[in-house]
């Protein structure tokens, strides 16, 4: 397949508005998440002049340990994460983090944290916009919430929007732990102050599906039933369960990934136009999405799900160990590391188009697509040169890692009368833009502290989400079976690969483009 390559032909105002003046209160300050991703995202906003002057960060957390050493510990991993940075930058940055400790449990951390914002925000000029970020286990939610509402910390009041709550997933492990978390947020926050993270909406490339849906005139005419024929949704990943084994042996792919981020991305492709690009109106469009697929039943997760656990195998030629001899991982494990499903979105535009996800982990390398396959054309004209079968278009979302968007399509080759070839237009992040797009945390924290909602889930969504998995939960819960086993390192394997085969169907290859 050729590749023809398209430059940005025309440059369109980005305007990015600075927040006003806040502090980011963060639970769980010394932990991995804060360290790889926040305090590196917040550095990047702050280095490209995108937080305000007016800032500070205030790390919560139960290590006893100095402002000082905090800020020793937070700067190297800042250098860790980020390209080379000017001391400057830097030091000034790392001068507005703070940090206290505490039992979470005890109301006078809780007292204590007060009198501190009370003193920072004067220092800092600071009217009471405060952001408070739980980065630790859900677990912990509820202590945390109740201890902020018992010191007077939060209100949910709607005119209290300067005072919001950032949740990470995960949102319940079924519909009732979720209704129930919900309960225990909503107690002291309104759903327009509760910030639920799904980093995937984050990212670049998944924001560009509305652009790319909704700002060209082209794509929503055949976006339908009438012009495609599946949709292939696929997140693989080569890593394993990295160190968290403890959590992952509880979820399992199809809470950790597939609840979320697949069906998430699900929603943007097959959405309907929003009437705005304010945050309630993209939300509103998701759900309706959501609500449409086809319900599960105990049968069609039967059918129309296949899950697999990796067993022992090579990346780049080392061996890696099988899911079941990771750390913190029970043996006998039956949790899955890979589903794959077929879904069918049951309303006008998607009735009877198969929407194929899979996402798995330590496949034979990171590859996440969205590939939207077109009907073939309906008669070839080139029977006669002998092409009675014509590929059809392919139109390929590339999410990570090598972000971008191609098109094939079919066209004449030189030579022949009848010499037809499948050509690939492809446009790449970092080829038009240069360097990688920026990481999805720093657009999360910029839009939560401006108080814009659109990326973020809201509570009926993940009820939506739960809802329709429920089947599967439960037909897994109840079997004594155990996942299909796959070795590291596998693109897929026959049982998964028989659920899109026997609808005359393939999976998509690694790397196809
Ligand atoms: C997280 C999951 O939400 O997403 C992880 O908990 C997964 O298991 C990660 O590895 C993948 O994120 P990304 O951005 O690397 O695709």
């Amino acid at each position: 397949m050729s590749d023809i390559r398209p430059k940005l032909s025309q440059e369109i105002a980005c305007a990015e508005m600075k927040p006003p003046p806040c502090g980011l209160i963060v639970f769980g300050a010394s932990g991995d998440l804060v360290h790889r991703k926040l305090l590196p995202s917040i550095f990047e906003l702050a280095r490209n002049d995108l937080l305000c002057e007016n800032f500070f960060f205030l790390g919560c957390g139960r290590t006893e340990i100095s402002d000082e050493k905090y800020r020793a510990d937070a700067e190297a991993a800042i250098r860790r994460s980020v390209p080379p940075v000017s001391g400057d930058s830097l030091t000034k940055f790392i001068g507005s983090l703070y940090y206290i400790s505490g039992d979470y449990s005890d109301p006078s951390f809780y007292k204590a944290i007060t009198a501190r914002l009370i003193k920072l925000e004067r220092k800092h000029h600071v009217k009471g916009n405060r952001v408070f970020y739980l980065a630790v286990p859900p677990s912990i939610y509820a202590q945390i919430v109740e201890g902020l509402g018992g010191a007077g910390l939060s209100c949910p009041e709607p005119d209290c929007q300067n005072i919001r709550l950032v949740v990470e997933k995960p949102f319940g492990r079924d519909l009732e732990s979720a209704v129930e978390l919900s309960g225990i947020l909503q107690k002291h926050f309104s759903e327009n102050q509760i910030y639920r993270i799904d980093h995937y909406l984050g990212k670049e490339t998944v924001q560009n599906i509305m652009m790319m849906r909704f700002a060209n005139a082209i794509f929503e005419p055949i976006w339908n039933r009438n012009f495609i024929d599946n949709i292939q949704i696929k997140v693989a990943e080569s890593v394993g369960i990295e160190h968290r084994g403890g959590y992952y042996d509880k979820a399992g792919c199809l809470r950790d990934m597939f609840q979320n981020h697949m069906l998430g991305m699900l929603a943007l492709v097959g959405m309907e136009p929003p009437a705005s690009f304010e945050a309630d109106h993209v939300r509103g469009e998701k759900v309706k999405l959501l609500q449409s697929i086809r319900p599960l039943t105990l049968q069609s997760a039967e059918t129309d799900f296949v899950r697999g656990q990796y067993v022992s195998g090579k990346t780049e030629g080392k061996p890696v160990p099988g899911y079941r001899d990771e750390s913190q991982v029970d043996p006998n494990s039956t949790t899955e590391t890979f589903v794959a499903a077929k879904l069918f979105i049951d309303n006008w535009r998607w009735r009877g188009v198969p929407f194929y996800l899979r996402a798995g982990k330590r496949l034979a390398s990171k590859d996440t697509e969205i590939a939207i396959t077109f009907e073939k054309v309906p008669h070839s004209m080139f029977i006669s040169a002998g092409l009675p079968d014509l590929p059809p278009n392919v139109l390929v979302i590339q999410i990570q890692p090598e972000e971008g968007i191609s098109l094939s399509f079919q066209a004449k080759r030189p030579g022949s009368k009848a010499c037809i070839g499948t050509l690939r237009m492809q446009f790449s992040y970092s080829e038009v833009f240069g360097d990688k797009p920026p990481e999805a945390y720093q657009r999360l924290l910029l839009d939560c502290m401006l108080g814009d909602q659109t990326l973020f889930t809201r509570q009926d969504e993940i009820e939506v989400c739960w809802k329709l998995l429920t089947p599967v939960l439960q037909k897994w819960q109840a079997e004594d079976g155990k996942p299909y086993e796959y070795p590291v390192g596998s693109e897929s394997f026959k049982e998964a690969d028989r659920l899109i085969e026997a609808d005359g169907r393939k999976w998509r290859g690694f790397w196809e483009g």
